[in-house]
């Protein structure tokens, strides 16, 4: 069963574009990247778009779907009505290269910027031991596939450039956490996470928990707990009186 599906894409590149309407033809079973694919092959060869896995783990195509963050490969067709108009639009904090790709450069930015895992001194690899419950609570982090759908969410930068530089996002401030939970990291990461990833500017909207397509609880997992983990430090009496006497 297939029929003519209306859609609407995003075409230019740095300096500039719009959207152009197509009408492609969709069938049973489809997924929205098989529908730019046709659209390549039928009417837009030079259309841009990043992909690669069409299997949702390569986290190569978000884009924004009817102006929602999504993967293209992991949304159906079939959660559309057959007479909608879909738009496919590249994600909207980045900067655009062409059509459906934008420059991620900022995350791979922010992931350098994150001290890397610090083990014990004198501990070498081959030598760390755990337990499965210790890594229990980042375990769930270790699922992320760099699709930076939540990087692209967050209002605290998606509407507000001026932020960039003083927050890294919920992506890189989950790595913060998996790092302050995990059993072997003798680093503490707790002030620099407030100072200077910015922690502190997220408001806990949860936007990015809820377009995750790996279902990571980011919010609740990861930034509500550093968060506490921040403020045990600040307001603990005994780092406090140490900070009034030792910091003036
Ligand atoms: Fe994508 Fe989820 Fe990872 Fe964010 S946390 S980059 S939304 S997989
Ligand atoms: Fe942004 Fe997520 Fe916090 S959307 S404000 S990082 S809860
Ligand atoms: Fe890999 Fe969509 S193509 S996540």
């Amino acid at each position: 069963m297939s029929y003519k599906g209306q859609f609407r894409v995003w075409r230019g590149d740095i300096d500039g574009g719009g959207l152009e309407d197509f009408e492609v033809e969709v069938n049973e079973g489809e997924v929205v990247l098989d529908i730019i694919h046709r659209l390549q092959a039928t009417q837009a060869p030079d259309l841009a778009v990043r992909w690669n896995c069409k299997a949702g783990k390569c986290g190569s195509c978000s884009a924004e779907i009817n102006g929602r963050p999504r993967l293209l490969c992991m949304t159906r067709m079939s959660v559309f009505t057959e007479s909608e108009t879909i738009t496919v639009t590249p994600m909207r904090t980045f900067p655009v290269i062409r059509d459906l790709v934008t420059d991620v450069s900022f995350n791979y930015t922010k992931a350098r910027e994150i001290p890397s895992f610090t083990p014990p001194e004198g501990l070498k690899p081959g030598e760390y031991r755990m337990q499965q419950v210790d890594v229990e609570r980042s375990q769930e982090f270790r699922k992320c596939i760099e699709c930076f759908l939540c990087q692209n969410t967050c209002h605290v930068v998606r509407d507000h450039e001026e932020n960039k530089e003083s927050f890294a996002g919920p992506r890189y401030l989950m790595r913060v956490a998996e790092l302050e939970m995990h059993p072997l990291d003798v680093a503490d990461r707790r002030d620099q996470a407030q100072e200077e990833h910015g922690l502190g500017l997220c408001n806990i909207t949860k936007c990015c928990t809820d377009v995750c397509p790996e279902h990571i609880h980011i919010t609740d997992n990861a930034l509500i707990p550093m968060k506490e983990r921040v403020a045990d430090r600040k307001y603990d009496p005994i780092v406090w009186l140490g900070n009034k006497l030792f910091r003036r």
